[in-house]
């Protein structure tokens, strides 16, 4: 299912781990190569998980940094993107970027992003041609890059995965989330037959992760009915009618003084607000309707099950408009 170039899939018990074993990877590669490197690059916005290597390569700002400074190891952030996903290109989004990983190039050992959409970090939606861009500075520069697909993996954005968006393909591959359709912690971290050579020809002799319980049976077994019902089910079409529905029902919100600003992608919908949601309070209001949303900060968002009815989701956006209304 995943890019042709991926052969090599590691397992792992979550989506911090696979961030972990996709970081570990890209420093024991450029340790076999015989030039270590110890830096990331990765963009402000981002959110990669809650284990330590995965924080540190998270927004600083909007993160835990502060409270673990000193332990947490640091690592160059670039501004986000500013283009949406529907805006037009302007060539100047990828300026600080690429100015990042030119002036550090040769401490870098992998540029590690969300691709497509920046998910607990801002629900940011960006634009196609930045990751396209990334991809020819990565290869300018000879630079590893890793897409953490652990939101984005299995069709949400619309492509079975959010880097088809852009025609790349990633050096390293985080998936988890819809891997088990949630029902089983598990995960997986996936690379080419050239990186997974370099680490296995290295002084280690093989990738140095083994946890207990890697590739557990019953979580395979989970992700293989998984994988199976996506692939037989018309999900391209369900979440292009989630997305149809979103461009319908999504828009009225503008209307709230309340609300910034709504977007949506595939079966992604998102309603950002100018100041705070009180959760507690609209998640009250929320299960009074009959729904479960788990706002954060000023974004009220939902991704919702491929097999939503149109009516469901009807209801999940009328009880954010409802609820906006109560609390804001
Ligand atoms: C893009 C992304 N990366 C990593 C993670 C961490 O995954 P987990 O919560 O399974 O550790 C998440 C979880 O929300 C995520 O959205």
């Amino acid at each position: 299912m995943t890019p042709q170039a991926l052969e090599k899939v590691f397992l792992c018990d979550s989506g911090s781990i696979s961030v972990e074993v996709a970081l570990k990877m890209a420093l024991q590669y450029w340790h076999a190569v015989g030039s270590p490197r110890a830096k990331f690059l990765t963009l402000r916005h981002g959110y990669h998980g809650d284990s330590f290597a995965a924080m540190s390569v998270t927004d600083p700002d909007n993160s835990m940094h502060k409270l673990y400074k000193g332990f947490l190891p640091e690592h160059i952030f670039a501004d986000s993107p500013e283009c949406g996903f529907f805006d037009e290109w302007v060539e100047e989004d990828i300026s600080d970027f690429a100015s990042k990983l030119g002036d550090n190039a040769d401490q870098i050992a992998a540029v590690i992003l969300e691709p497509i959409v920046q998910g607990a970090g801002g629900m940011r939606l960006y634009h196609p041609t930045f990751l396209k861009r990334v991809r020819e500075l990565c290869d300018e520069f000879g630079v590893l890059l890793i897409c953490d697909e652990i939101a984005t993996g299995f069709g949400r954005t619309g492509k079975l995965f959010a880097c088809e968006h852009a025609g790349i393909t990633p050096d390293i591959l985080c998936l988890g989330k819809a891997l088990t359709g949630g029902y089983m912690t598990m995960a997986a971290t996936l690379t080419t037959e050239h990186v997974a050579n370099t680490v296995c020809g290295g002084e280690a002799g093989c990738f140095m992760h083994g946890p207990t319980f890697m590739g557990n049976p019953l979580a395979s077994a989970v992700a293989n009915a998984s994988l199976s019902l996506l692939q037989q089910t018309p999900w391209q079409e369900k979440v292009a009618a989630i997305e149809a529905n979103f461009a319908e029902i999504l828009p009225p919100l503008k209307q709230l003084d309340c609300v910034k600003s709504v977007r949506w992608l595939g079966a992604i919908g998102v309603v950002e607000t100018h100041t705070p949601v009180d959760v507690e309070k609209i998640q009250r209001h929320f299960v009074e309707r009959g729904v479960w949303i788990r706002p954060f900060g000023k974004l009220v968002y939902v991704m919702p099950p491929y097999d939503i009815s149109t009516a469901q989701l009807k209801q999940l956006v009328e009880a954010i408009e409802s609820g906006l209304k109560s609390v804001m």
